[in-house]
């Protein structure tokens, strides 16, 4: 199992002082950060003193990373909210405009996963709709929000895709794979407009990863995978790279 692991998952570092370097000092937007992969990231990031605004539902986790960054001498601000409610999200478009007059970087990472087959769902036009609201129409807003901001830096939006998403017909998974196909061409085509504009677009096709997300499927919680701090690893050398996405390699450049 381990030698599986360690060919299907090679062991992904990054040190604190190329951190450091790239994103100390640094405004940093992390959706999705009050667990799995975003909490991991924004743990890592805390660590090198980057200034963090940190969005979730969940406000008390957020309020404990937020303490934790400003005792380690970051600055740091939360907003917590449902992501998928479109008159909240306006309000937290504008809200950014105003306090985040520079950003170097907007990890567009909060999303949800649904493991559904269409027979199943014909009631459930919702599960197809907060997909979307989630892991692409509020990733789109978010980045036209903070476009401006980044414009201002050379900075970068990163957005943690799947790997699934790249064999995106696999039955039972259309909420999901829909919702983040959608968004894989939004940032595709973003980055080729933006490519002379000054913000850098980029995509994480992320394989499996332990979190609270994969592991409520029985299928996955026993399965290889990255950790979450690995995830994170993973996020953070793409925003260092000049790469437009990072994919396993065993997707052979699909
Ligand atoms: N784990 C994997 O194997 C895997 C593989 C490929 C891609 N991904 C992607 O990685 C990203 C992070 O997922 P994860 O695995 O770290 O899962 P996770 O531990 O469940 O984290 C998901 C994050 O998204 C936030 N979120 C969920 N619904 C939200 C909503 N309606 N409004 C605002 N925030 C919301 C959650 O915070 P609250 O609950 O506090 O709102 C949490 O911080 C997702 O985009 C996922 O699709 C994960």
């Amino acid at each position: 199992m381990n030698i599986l692991k360690h060919l299907i998952y090679p062991p992904v570092t990054m040190s604190d002082e190329k951190l450091r370097k790239c994103f100390a000092g640094k405004w940093v937007v992390i959706t999705g950060a009050s667990s799995g992969i975003g909490e991991a990231l924004t743990l890592r990031l805390i660590s090198v003193q980057a200034n963090l605004y940190l969005i979730a539902r969940n406000e008390e986790k957020l309020m404990t990373l937020c303490h934790k960054a400003k005792n380690n001498g970051c600055k740091a601000d939360y907003c917590a909210i449902d992501l998928r409610q479109r008159d909240q999200l306006a309000i937290l478009c504008s809200k950014l405009r105003e306090q985040l007059p520079s950003v170097s970087y907007l990890f567009c990472n909060a999303g949800k996963s649904i493991n559904r087959a269409i027979n199943d769902s014909i009631d459930r036009m919702h599960d197809f709709d907060r997909t979307m609201d989630l892991n692409y129409r509020s990733a789109v807003a978010l980045s036209l929000a903070l476009i401006p901001a980044l414009k201002k830096t050379w900075g970068r939006i990163v957005y943690t895709s799947s790997v699934s998403s790249l064999f995106s017909t696999f039955p039972g998974w259309s909420a999901y794979h829909a919702s983040k196909c959608a968004a894989n061409v939004w940032f595709r085509t973003a980055r080729k407009e933006y490519k002379k504009l000054q913000v850098k677009m980029q995509i994480a096709y992320m394989p499996l990863v332990h979190t609270p997300m994969s592991d409520k499927n029985k299928r996955y919680k026993d399965l290889p995978a990255y950790s979450a701090d690995e995830g994170a690893c993973i996020l953070l050398r793409l925003a260092m790279s000049k790469k437009p996405s990072y994919k396993p390699w065993w997707t052979l450049g699909i």
